[in-house]
């Protein structure tokens, strides 16, 4: 028996990176799941669906692009029931903010903060019928303390937290619970990418575990979100950083 058995969990981006570990770790628990991903990620998610039927759960692909409401509409619709809506779509193209330009400034809020809202709005007016749902919002330590070159991305992770405050208020009173996880430096393409030589030392060592994390890592902290045991946790953000940072 899972934590999660009978459960069906959304993921939006949950074909490759963070989102393909979450869709692991909430499949182990015993959840069915719905990865709701961009078109162009089809081989991938293709095999995901794979693995998660190779562990006996049900698994099924929708197009979604988190920026375009009417899309999300539709894949929700497409998607049925939908116990725990993980948002985990984002987008990072690092730049200093002083060469920042205004189409980079909203491709990011498009996808990492209004993403959230388009999905979550689609989303809670079943959760509320049934009077339970959860709501888990993937932010990233930079809305905790900004981080050089990430500014931007920095600020729609600091909405998210905030988003994830107030739809914890608005929709508690239908027993949905929402909650944030702002994961440290985690090895996925989007790491790997900014992280380089002297730096990925750097960070490195600037953990209290002394390494980098691991996409995995991340599962952990999202079953226990979706599962029985944070019935009574609700509006926190939580940090999943190997003890880069406290507060
Ligand atoms: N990797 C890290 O170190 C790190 C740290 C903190 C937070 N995060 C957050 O974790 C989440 C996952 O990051 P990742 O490192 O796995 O990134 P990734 O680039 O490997 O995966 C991102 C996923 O989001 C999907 N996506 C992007 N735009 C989309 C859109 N418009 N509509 C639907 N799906 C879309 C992509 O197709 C992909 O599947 C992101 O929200 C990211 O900001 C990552």
């Amino acid at each position: 028996m899972g934590m999660l058995d009978g459960q069906i969990a959304l993921v939006t981006g949950g074909s490759r990176g963070i989102g393909a570990a979450l869709v692991r770790g909430l499949a182990e628990a015993g959840a069915d799941i719905v990865i709701a991903d961009l078109p162009m990620q089809d081989d991938e998610a293709s095999d995901m669906k794979a693995e998660v039927e190779g562990m006996g759960r049900s698994c099924r692909l929708v197009h979604m692009d988190v920026t375009d409401e009417a899309s999300v509409k539709e894949a929700v619709a497409e998607a049925g029931r939908i116990d725990i809506l993980v948002n985990n779509a984002g987008i990072l193209k690092p730049m200093p903010l002083e060469e920042l330009d205004g189409p980079t400034w909203d491709a990011h809020f498009d996808v990492n903060a209004r993403g959230v809202l388009f999905v979550t709005n689609a989303v809670l007016p079943q959760m509320r019928e049934r009077k339970s749902g959860r709501v888990i919002n993937i932010a990233s330590l930079a809305a905790r303390q900004g981080i050089a070159t990430e500014g931007h991305y920095a600020a729609t992770k600091a909405a998210v937290v905030t988003l994830t405050r107030v739809y914890a208020q608005e929709a508690g009173a239908d027993g949905i619970t929402v909650n944030a996880i702002c994961p440290g430096i985690i090895l996925t393409e989007m790491a790997k990418n900014k992280l380089v030589g002297a730096d990925r030392e750097h960070w490195t060592q600037a953990t209290s575990l002394k390494r980098l994390g691991d996409p995995s890592d991340v599962a952990g902290a999202a079953v226990f979100f979706a599962s029985p045991l944070a019935e009574y946790v609700s509006g926190q953000a939580l940090n999943v950083c190997g003890g880069l940072y406290f507060h």
